[in-house]
């Protein structure tokens, strides 16, 4: 007989085996559960979604991005062979309109092999529509890799990755948790503190009460790429809500239907997110001998790459698309937009000089 439980039954089931998990644990679930998970089941993506992401907004930013790929791959001396990484790729827009760009850059489609790291299947098939005809290789492991330069992108992916939380409290710092009361799901700490001096020195200081969140997932994936981006060459761009040094504050967020919504409730059909602490891949990346771009806002990173330029070659293109088109561009570098919530990190291998940082 088909197991006819949600994803909140078997959540609550284990809590009521095991006791409280930690808000890694839970997001894991949430967002990835193999049958249930919000990124395993339908696209969440689009009008009709949760939300909608920048490459879903207009073709710019994902030209703009190709344009970015392509000017790196010059710098790395145009390799014959060289690996795209997407991290997260959603409906394949994002790549697809960068390739069309890209695609005009002599022998760089001849050299590139295209990779996705995606863990949605519904998604898998929309961007094997989209990207079928650059051959693209969906990978299990986010590491496997040849060992050719290497150029990943990822918009809009670290935020949807496990965070843990900290409460400071008197005694120390506790690790914030799920559990059940009185039978629901609710949160509540765990009884150990953790001395200051296990917590990174930027978040020593806090006073009771401050909340401070972390994503091994996060630092884990910086580990992995950095790494090889450090032996192969290469670069990563990750575009996402975030902040530029570790620091106190909540930002885990529940979005269901395009409005706010409980975490707690509905599991696997509400997006989980948190802002990526930018601060720490940082860290990573320069710890394992990478260069750190100083970190840019989607505003200024896109305005550096001519996206007022291409609004209008595309309006006077479009005669009738005028509106809609300086409508986007608004809603892409608007401070009160997307343009300042959005920043752009890049880590990559010496010598390189990515465009759209100053
Ligand atoms: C917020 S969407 C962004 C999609 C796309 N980059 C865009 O900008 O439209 C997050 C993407 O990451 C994928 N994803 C989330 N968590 C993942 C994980 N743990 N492993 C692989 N893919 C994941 C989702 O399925 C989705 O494609």
């Amino acid at each position: 007989m088909p197991d006819t439980r949600s994803l909140g039954d078997l959540i609550d089931m284990q809590l009521s085996q095991n006791g409280p998990m930690s808000i890694a644990t839970y997001m894991g679930l949430a967002l990835t559960h193999p049958r249930s998970g919000y990124y395993t089941g339908k696209d969440p993506l689009g009008g009709k979604g949760d939300f909608i992401t920048a490459p879903e907004i207009s073709q710019m930013f994902g030209e703009l991005i190709g344009f970015f790929i392509v000017n790196l791959w010059q710098q790395l001396d145009e390799p014959r062979s060289f690996t795209l990484l997407e991290l997260g790729p959603g409906r394949g827009t994002l790549m697809q309109d960068a390739l069309r760009v890209a695609a005009k850059a002599d022998g760089f489609l001849d050299a590139m092999h295209l990779q996705l790291f995606e863990s949605n299947p519904a998604l898998k098939t929309q961007q094997a529509e989209r990207l079928g005809q650059y051959n693209p290789y969906w990978a299990t492991e986010i590491d496997a890799l040849a060992d050719d330069p290497l150029i990943v992108i990822a918009n809009e992916f670290f935020d949807a990755l496990p965070i843990r939380q900290f409460v400071k409290a008197e005694d120390g710092w506790h690790e914030r948790q799920v559990g059940l009361r009185d039978g629901k799901r609710s949160f509540g700490l765990s009884p150990t503190p953790i001395p200051d001096a296990a917590m990174p020195p930027e978040v020593q200081s806090a006073q009771p009460g401050e909340i401070y969140e972390v994503s091994l997932a996060a630092a884990d994936v910086m580990q992995r790429l950095g790494k090889r981006i450090g032996a192969q060459r290469g670069a990563l761009l990750a575009i996402d809500y975030g902040y530029a040094t570790t620091q106190t504050g909540e930002t885990l967020q529940a979005v269901r239907n395009h409005a706010f919504a409980d975490a707690l409730d509905a599991p696997g059909e509400t997006d989980l997110s948190a802002h990526v602490d930018f601060g720490a891949l940082s860290k990573v990346a320069t710890d394992l001998g990478l260069k750190v771009e100083p970190l840019a806002t989607q505003r200024d990173f896109l305005g550096r790459l001519g996206i007022v330029e291409r609004a209008t070659a595309l309006a006077k293109a479009n005669p009738g698309q005028v509106d809609a088109i300086a409508a986007a561009l608004k809603r892409l570098v608007d401070s009160s937009e997307m343009g300042t919530l959005f920043k752009v990190f890049c880590a990559h291998s010496e010598g390189l000089e990515p465009i759209g940082f100053s």
